[in-house]
């Protein structure tokens, strides 16, 4: 089924932020940010500001009339900044005027005198500094001091992984309107509407009651709108609040890119024991996350980076060690991923240098190493794997080894252009890492005539997670798709919701609505079982077997005169409840943090890619030749949707691995700060060829209807390309020194393919 947003989304038709009809009397928004990284605020000067015609407000730390105060999970982020300003960007002051204009231009007015104070932008300086945002976590299993003692091979090296700018089409903004009796509602591009809905009752003083946040839809999140949305939500009902007026703010792109957070950059130590046969016997990792200047997500997400510091590999005796280190950038975010592809690019790493001292290629140690079923990852949880089953598929399919031939051949004949492979295998878990986030509620309305209403948590951001609800509601009432209708989320009509994220959104709000589904059905069909029973059974004990298919009740296998919308109309004639909330919990998740042990994820994700590509060796330009795939989806139920996020992903991965470079100076000023300066791929630079197989499995999993969450696992197998492109190298200059330092840029490359040698091989004759 194709996605049901496609029809409006060709015609542009679909609904954003920006297509909301406005209001008249509508305000609009801007801040003045900080430009400096850190700083003591001595003045704050409004005045020519404010007498700039068509300027209605002018709002900082001052006017906030509840708690200044939006950390979600720590206490430590102001919405305007009080004393103190922590990173470039930081909001300061809110003007609002009767255009976009105006309001930007009186925040240019605003004078604010800085007293700068030292900068930290790099997360090993602020450890040696001990800014810390949370205390350290360590996950371990078996021993890994003893372990180093018996293994044949040991290596340690760093490894550095950049961030990356989420770039949504739709940047972050929301449009906040005054109800009644000082209630509140915002339109929000938010991909936590209950995140938004609290915080703004915290800054404003209000019962969370009097909050309604509504969003219909969101032009791309990619974590980016899990919690750094609500700032734009809380500003713009700050204004309304004391303003009584609608109010929206539609940050720039420059805006977003400069005062948004990002993926965190992280800086590793690794170190990996082998045996003789390749076995990993032992690893151990320290992983420095760049969190910027206040936690956010990082907490969680630094949570994730240990969970998924072994990937797809089982190793007997593992330390991993975590900190969240304090620097003066935006606070970073969650970012499809959420952490985990940090902790696997660094094993990728520690194997590859394995592999590159003992000269063979990385595979053989990755598939030695394979999760099996019924091995324990380091928190405990033991594996239901299919980590071998996709890794032999992915041989059997496309040749793992011819493969290797070919590009050996191509590169015997061939002295300025290199080609080169990597396997990348993965393993993500489903679920919240947070236990208690793992609940969601759908509310299904069917109407009178047959339709079908439904209202969940989830929110669609381009993910098709609406596509998937909705099939949920049609297969279990069999009903034609054109009956149902998703509603825009909204905390009035389901209150508490987790943020659509962790993959988790479909499984969660999914299952909510087959139990809601369910739960109708059962009352439709005691209706059904005394109303449309042929007259030749009535006063007989024996009922016949009675269906609801195709919009038809079925007696005995035939169908009957009774349509779904006779059925639905008889039972709300006799007084039975047409509607149903329903609740729904993952089970058997549990986490223990004290001990770092439990099973937190309801199942794993698995996967192998064949990176392939080819370098440009006078230039250090690179094309991707091929990402071909084997992905275990459970049973998908979209193949349309699940492939478009398995490409799009794959895409993503290449780009942070590959060209997205994020730049700040020392001063914490980004320089990356464009599009002209931050380069994205592009049609040109995508794969050649994508080709994705579902891994072909009967086996039972948690996931709606068995079709296993598909948003972030594929952004993993990008990372191969970083092996790929440095196994290029390598061909070129067997010498080369690579630093292991994503993203692995053209300059980058070009540096590498000349490193440590007068004249590389390849150019010597
Ligand atoms: Mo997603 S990175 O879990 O918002």
């Amino acid at each position: 089924m194709k996605n049901i947003d496609s029809y409006t989304h060709v015609r542009g038709e679909s609904i954003y932020l920006d297509d909301i009809p406005l209001l008249e009397g509508s305000l609009f928004a801007a801040v003045y940010d900080s430009p400096v990284a850190h700083g003591k605020i001595i003045s704050i000067d409004i005045s020519a500001a404010a007498q700039m015609t068509g300027v209605a407000g002018i709002f900082t730390a001052k006017d906030i009339p509840g708690e200044n105060q939006i950390g979600g999970i720590v206490p430590d982020e102001e919405l305007l900044a009080g004393e103190h300003v922590h990173f470039c960007g930081m909001p300061i002051v809110l003007v609002v005027a009767t255009s976009e204009e105006i309001a930007r231009a009186a925040a240019k007015k605003i004078k604010v005198n800085i007293e700068p104070l030292a900068v930290i932008t790099d997360p090993r300086e602020a450890w040696a500094k001990g800014e810390l945002i949370i205390p350290p976590r360590t996950f371990q299993l078996g021993d890994t001091a003893n372990a180093f003692t018996s293994c044949e091979f040991i290596f340690d090296g760093r490894a550095d992984t950049n961030g990356q700018e989420h770039l949504y089409i739709e940047t972050q903004g929301a449009y906040s309107l005054p109800l009644e009796n000082g209630g509140i509602r915002i339109y929000s591009s938010t991909q936590g509407p209950t995140a938004v809905q609290r915080t703004a009752a915290r800054v404003l003083g209000l019962s969370m009651n009097k909050l309604e946040v509504d969003t219909t839809r969101l032009g791309g999140g990619f974590g980016g709108k899990e919690d750094q949305a609500t700032t734009w939500g809380v500003l713009c009902a700050l204004a309304t609040y004391h303003l009584k007026k609608p109010v929206k703010f539609s940050l720039h792109r420059m805006e977003d890119m400069r005062m948004t957070g990002k993926r965190h950059p992280y800086s590793s130590d690794f170190k990996i024991g082998l045996d003789k046969d390749l076995k990993i016997l032992a690893y151990e990792v320290t992983f420095f996350q760049n969190a910027g200047a206040a936690a956010d997500l990082s907490p969680a997400v630094m949570e994730r980076t240990l969970f998924h510091c072994t990937n797809s590999y089982f190793v007997p005796n593992v330390k991993a060690t975590a900190y969240s280190c304090r620097t003066h950038l935006p606070p970073n975010t969650a970012f499809r991923g959420f952490g985990g592809p940090q902790g696997m690019f660094v094993i990728e790493a520690a194997i590859a240098k394995a592999a590159e001292e003992l000269n063979i290629p990385a595979s053989r140690i990755q598939e030695r190493n394979l999760l099996h079923s019924g091995d324990e990852f380091p928190y405990g949880q033991i594996a239901e794997s299919e980590a071998n089953e996709c890794w032999k598929e992915t041989d059997r399919l496309y040749q793992i080894d011819t493969l290797r031939k070919e590009i050996e051949s191509f590169n015997s004949k061939n002295r300025l252009l290199k080609k080169g492979m990597a396997l990348m295998p993965i393993c993500f878990g489903i679920s919240f890492t947070k236990t208690l986030m793992n609940q969601a509620r759908s509310l299904v309305h069917v109407y009178t005539d047959g339709t079908v209403g439904i209202s969940t948590g989830a929110v669609e951001m381009g993910q098709g997670v609406n596509t998937k609800i909705l099939q949920v509601a049609a297969e279990i009432f069999s009903i034609s798709p054109d009956k149902i209708k998703i509603n825009p989320t909204n905390t009035w009509r389901i209150a508490n919701t987790s943020p659509s994220a962790a993959s988790a959104t479909a499984d969660l709000n999914g299952k909510a609505t087959e139990i809601a589904c369910r739960e109708i059905l059962k009352r439709l069909q005691a209706v059904a079982k005394e109303e449309c029973i042929p007259v030749a059974y009535i006063g007989k004990t024996e009922i016949p077997p009675l269906e609801v298919k195709d919009e038809w009740i079925f007696i005995n296998g035939k169908k009957t005169d009774w349509s779904w919308a006779k059925l639905v109309m008889a039972a709300y004639t006799k007084r039975v409840s047409l509607s149903e909330l329903a609740h729904y919990t993952p089970p058997n998740i549990h986490y223990d943090q004290k001990k770092e042990k439990g099973h937190p994820f309801a199942y794993h994700v698995y996967g192998t890619a064949i990176i392939s590509v080819t370098v440009d060796c006078l230039r250090g330009i690179y094309e991707t030749d091929s990402v071909k795939v084997v992905h275990d989806f459970g049973k998908s139920m979209n193949t349309l949707i699940d492939m478009g996020q398995c490409e799009g992903g794959i895409v993503q991965g290449i780009g942070w691995m590959t060209m997205e470079e994020i730049v700040y100076d020392k001063e914490g000023k980004l320089r990356s700060n464009a599009l002209s300066t931050y380069k994205v791929p592009d049609i040109y630079s995508v794969p050649k060829e994508i080709l994705v197989q579902p891994l072909n499995t009967a086996k039972d999993n948690l996931a709606i209807f068995r079709s296993k969450a598909v948003g972030e696992p594929p952004l993993m197998y990008g990372i191969g390309a970083y092996f790929a492109l440095r196994n290029a190298v390598h061909s070129f200059n067997p010498l080369a020194k690579i630093p292991f330092d994503t993203p692995m840029t053209p300059e980058k490359i070009l540096m590498a393919l000349y490193s440590n040698v007068n004249t590389p091989v390849a150019l010597a004759d």
